[in-house]
């Protein structure tokens, strides 16, 4: 049965480690994350953008998929179904499919409207036993066509944020989503220090988890990072596998070109970019 992120993430947060947000597009990525969880002993977090949401045929077509791989593959570790950077609308939508966790991203509002639409949330969610994640500072990068600049989040709106009874909160500290670029300053730890401080206990989330260097994913667990969202780690790794399965002729031998064997390469893949990262974020074992 699908939970909230809400216990996962204080635990993590106690315990000095984070959990995971691993995005999903399609069945072998869910396979993939949630085998290699439940090999692991982890507790997961399985991320679904809007753009994906709609790719996979819809928000229920995919509750459908992920409750019915929790029961036929014996899932025994705690997974949340998650919508990614949700609109108002979406986080809506995906509350009534079934998802147990959702964001609301309204980091691209005035401040004042983001804390209306939050609390909104937040009465919606908590009576349902779901969990919410809130986001101030946006994240930098593209991701489904939204460009954000990647602006370092202010504590005191963090704290405002924080206060109305969120789950987890987003915030941003130089982070960007996709592949770093050469000239990218790291993350800014005296930000995140204040936004910690200035958010009590509450779980904090380190979006653009790809390819962030050990040493400073570490710190910011240090600091009260407690959930870490990995995306194109997970895309470049299948697509590197896919291709040279391609480059390698294997799907013109034999039975090569049959559709389970094409995606092999890439589900393993995507499975050992999880275990490495579940390894890095300490939440092996946790479950
Ligand atoms: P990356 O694609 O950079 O790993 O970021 C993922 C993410 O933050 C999803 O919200």
């Amino acid at each position: 049965m699908l939970v909230s992120a809400k216990d996962m993430l204080n635990k993590a947060r106690e315990g000095k480690y984070a959990v995971g947000q691993f995005n999903i597009n399609n069945l072998e990525w869910t396979k993939a994350i949630l085998l290699t969880a439940e090999e692991n002993k982890s507790p997961v977090i399985l991320g679904v953008s809007e753009g994906a949401g709609k790719y996979m045929g819809g928000y229920k077509t995919i509750v459908g998929m992920v409750n019915g791989m929790l029961e036929e593959l014996n899932i025994t570790v705690p997974v949340a179904l998650h919508l990614d950077h949700g609109s108002y609308e979406g986080a809506l939508k995906c509350i009534e499919a079934g998802f147990s966790s959702v964001m609301f991203d309204g980091s691209h509002y005035p401040i004042e409207e983001n804390i209306a639409k939050t609390t909104e949330l937040v009465k919606i969610t908590s009576d349902k036993g779901l969990s919410l994640e809130a986001e101030v500072g946006s994240i930098g990068g593209e991701e489904d066509g939204v460009v954000g600049a990647g602006e370092i989040a202010d504590a005191n709106e963090c704290q405002k944020i924080a206060d109305l009874g969120v789950t987890m909160l987003a915030a941003g500290i130089g982070n960007i989503h996709g592949q770093y670029p050469e000239n990218w300053k790291g993350l800014a730890f005296d930000a995140l220090e204040k936004i910690n401080a200035a958010t009590g206990t509450t779980p904090l989330v380190l979006h653009g988890g790809t390819g962030i260097p050990e040493e400073m994913i570490k710190k910011a667990i240090s600091l009260g990072v407690a959930k870490i969202n990995v995306n194109t780690e997970c895309q470049l790794a299948f697509a590197a596998a896919t291709r040279k399965y391609i480059e390698e002729g294997k799907d013109l031998q034999g039975k090569g070109f049959d559709p389970r064997k094409v995606l092999a390469p890439g589900f393993e893949a995507i499975k050992a970019t999880v275990k490495e990262k579940m390894e890095l974020f300490g939440s092996v074992g946790q479950a």
